[in-house]
Formats: C-alpha cells, sequence, structure tokens
C-alpha cells in the first residue's frame, strides 16, 4: 500500500473504530465555587505557551496532508475554520512531502488560507535536520511538532523497526530549528521518565498526546489480517500523562491531547496543568460528517464551554486555571497515588 492510501485510510479508521467507554477525563472533577465576580466579557481565553501567543488554548492537531487531493481540501477546510476561530492548526506528518514533492501541496495550502495563523509544522522523529528546516519552511511555521509513536509503527506491518538513531536526531533537530520544537505523542501518552529523558536533551515543549481518544493501536490494527489486539488499551490516559508532569519544571511548556471531547474537558486539562489543549478526531469528525460551518459553530461552542469554565473559578486568564481545586476518581486516582506520591 502506497503511503498516500495509508493517509485516507488513517481518516476512515480514526473515524470508524471505537472510542474507549470510559474517558479518564469523567474521573476528573473541577470543585465547583459558588462566588463567582467576573463580567463573562472580561474574559481572554488568549494563551501564552512559551514563546507562542495564541489566541485561544484550543488548537487542531496533527492529522493529515500527503494523501493526494482529499486530504488537501481537509487541510483548506481546518485551515479556514482555524483561521475564522483563530485557532492554531498542526498539519499531519509531512515526510510524504519530503519524499514525494507532489504532496507539497496538500500542506500548503494550509498557509495560503491563513496567512496570519500560527501553524505548527510536523515530522516523525526519524527525519533528518534538513528535513525538519524544510518542513518548517514549506509552511512557514510558526513551531515544529516532532511525533513519536512506536507503538504505532510496530503495529503497522510496513512500520519502522529501528528507534536507534531518534535521540540523537531530535537533539540534532532542536539544534538547527528556527522555531520552538514540540515532541508529541499519538495517543500513548507520555511518562514523567520519557519527559525526562527529553527534558535532558533540551526539549521544552510537550504534548503529551495520551490514550483516550483517537487509538492508533486500534487504526492499525483494523489494517491488519491477524490484529495484535492485546495492545489495544496500552498507553497512559491523557488526565494522567499531564498529572505525571505538569509540576516537573517550571520551564517546560505542556500541550495536551488525546480523547479531548469539549471545552470542558479541555479546561480540566488546563487545571491540570497544561497551556493549551489540542483536539483531533473530534474535530475531523464534525468536519466530515457536518462540514466546515458545523465545525466553526463546534469551535465556538468549545470556546464558550472554556469562557464558563474560567467565569465558575474566577479567572480572566487562561494561566489562572492551573491549580484550581478538583478532585480525582477511579483509575485516574489510582493512577495518581501510585505514580506521584
Ligand atoms: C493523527 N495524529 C497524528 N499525529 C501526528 O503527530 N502526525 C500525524 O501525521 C498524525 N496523523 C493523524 C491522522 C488522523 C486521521 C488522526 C485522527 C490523528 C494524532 C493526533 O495528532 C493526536 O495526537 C491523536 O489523534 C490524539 O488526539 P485525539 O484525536 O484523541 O483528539
Amino acid at each position: 500500500m502506497s503511503r498516500s492510501e495509508r493517509k485516507i485510510d488513517h481518516i476512515r479508521h480514526a473515524l470508524g473504530h471505537e472510542r474507549e467507554f470510559h474517558n479518564h477525563f469523567d474521573d476528573v472533577q473541577i470543585v465547583h465555587q459558588s462566588l463567582a465576580e467576573l463580567d463573562f466579557h472580561q474574559i481572554s481565553i488568549a494563551s501564552q505557551v512559551g514563546e507562542l501567543n495564541l489566541s485561544s488554548p484550543l488548537f487542531v492537531n496533527a492529522m493529515t496532508g500527503g494523501g493526494g487531493r482529499e486530504t488537501e481540501r481537509i487541510n483548506r477546510e481546518l485551515a479556514v475554520v482555524a483561521k475564522q476561530a483563530g485557532i492554531s492548526m498542526a498539519v499531519g506528518s509531512q515526510m510524504s512531502a519530503l519524499k514525494n514533492p507532489e504532496e507539497r501541496r496538500t500542506y500548503e495550502v494550509v498557509r495560503e488560507e491563513n496567512p496570519e495563523g500560527i501553524l505548527f509544522a510536523n515530522v516523525g522523529s526519524e527525519a533528518t535536520p534538513d528535513q525538519a528546516v524544510e518542513a518548517v519552511r514549506m509552511l512557514g511555521a510558526n513551531a515544529l511538532q516532532i511525533h513519536i509513536n512506536t507503538l504505532q509503527e510496530l503495529i503497522m506491518p510496513e512500520g519502522d523497526r529501528d528507534f536507534t538513531k531518534r535521540s540523537v536526531n531530535i537533539k540534532r533537530i532542536l539544534e538547527r530549528s528556527p522555531v520552538p520544537v514540540i515532541v508529541k505523542e499519538v495517543g500513548y501518552g507520555m511518562s514523567k521518565e520519557t519527559v525526562d529523558k527529553l527534558y535532558d536533551m533540551g526539549v521544552r515543549y510537550i504534548d503529551v498526546g495520551g490514550r483516550g481518544g483517537t487509538n492508533f493501536s486500534k487504526v492499525e490494527n483494523m489494517r491488519r489480517e491477524r490484529p495484535f489486539a492485546s495492545f489495544n488499551n496500552w498507553g497512559i490516559p491523557t488526565p494522567s500523562s499531564i498529572l505525571e508532569n505538569a509540576a516537573r519544571y517550571s520551564d517546560l511548556h505542556l500541550f495536551a491531547s488525546g480523547g479531548i471531547r469539549n471545552g470542558l474537558d479541555g479546561s480540566k486539562a488546563l487545571v491540570l496543568g497544561a497551556q493549551a489543549f489540542g483536539m483531533a478526531g473530534a474535530l475531523l469528525k464534525v468536519l466530515v460528517e457536518e462540514g466546515p460551518d458545523n465545525l466553526l459553530s463546534a469551535v465556538d461552542h468549545i470556546h464558550q464551554e472554556v469562557k464558563m469554565a474560567m467565569m465558575l473559578l474566577n479567572c480572566t486568564k487562561t494561566q489562572e486555571l492551573k491549580g484550581k481545586p478538583y478532585v480525582l476518581y477511579g483509575q485516574t486516582k489510582d493512577w495518581y497515588d501510585q505514580r506521584n506520591p
């Protein structure tokens, strides 16, 4: 199967696979505070994440490009909505365009549609520094995501098997990148041990990319004759991954993603310690099933939900959400008790 056919398969299976019955954001309850004393209009969702000035804590996380016209159309429509809603956007892995220039269009369209927007380029950790810099140039990107996805590769029959150069590569890309580098998972979460290693390499931006939403074990297993179903629930749920890392380093910038369904889940991510939150599968579903106008109104709804949570907690700025009182239940509490003593 060609790389571009695989991109279309990913979209189909990402939309079609069954989500986990339990979403771990339901284990997190923000403690209600009765005495709100703000005017709703005072509330600003503008968010600073390190060097990045975002107009919203919500961003469209990496999904597609590299699969010909269909992925070009999806990226165009996502870019138009991102521009109208004032949210930042990542593109899917650009490795295909770095190998096949015909696919460049499927990514470049995002900058064409949104000349002033905040855009994240995306490459795998196997990219050379030259390829990483070229991916940034292709988009005129404001940041670069490096995705790490070991389990996805292992389940993919045609996936990578040799990761021996990963750390060296990441370090070399960090040295050369003209923009902030975000190392991200793709739905398996990041442990504190992983983040410690990345921090020592010089990484200062992490997207925990936790378990709970799009599940790449299931997506890749749907493409296999004999699935590795035993790995379908592998990974660290997003709230646990945020909690493992939020208080670790004062100069580490944390993006949360994986299984965020709405603005309240996003607000919980910010309360637990993330500075911004990404959504991929849930936004793609609205776009594909209901069209760009409905996606725009869904994003507006998410913004309203974030502002409502901020109002209830008396916050005029998103960064004030961090550390507001919350209670943990169930598996997330068990994880916290054993891993954050
Ligand atoms: C993805 N994701 C992804 N991530 C990445 O870094 N590079 C990529 O090329 C892709 N491709 C991709 C395709 C499709 C169709 C989906 C839905 C997702 C992963 C994505 O950015 C995110 O980390 C996970 O999907 C978890 O977030 P959600 O979907 O649960 O909100």
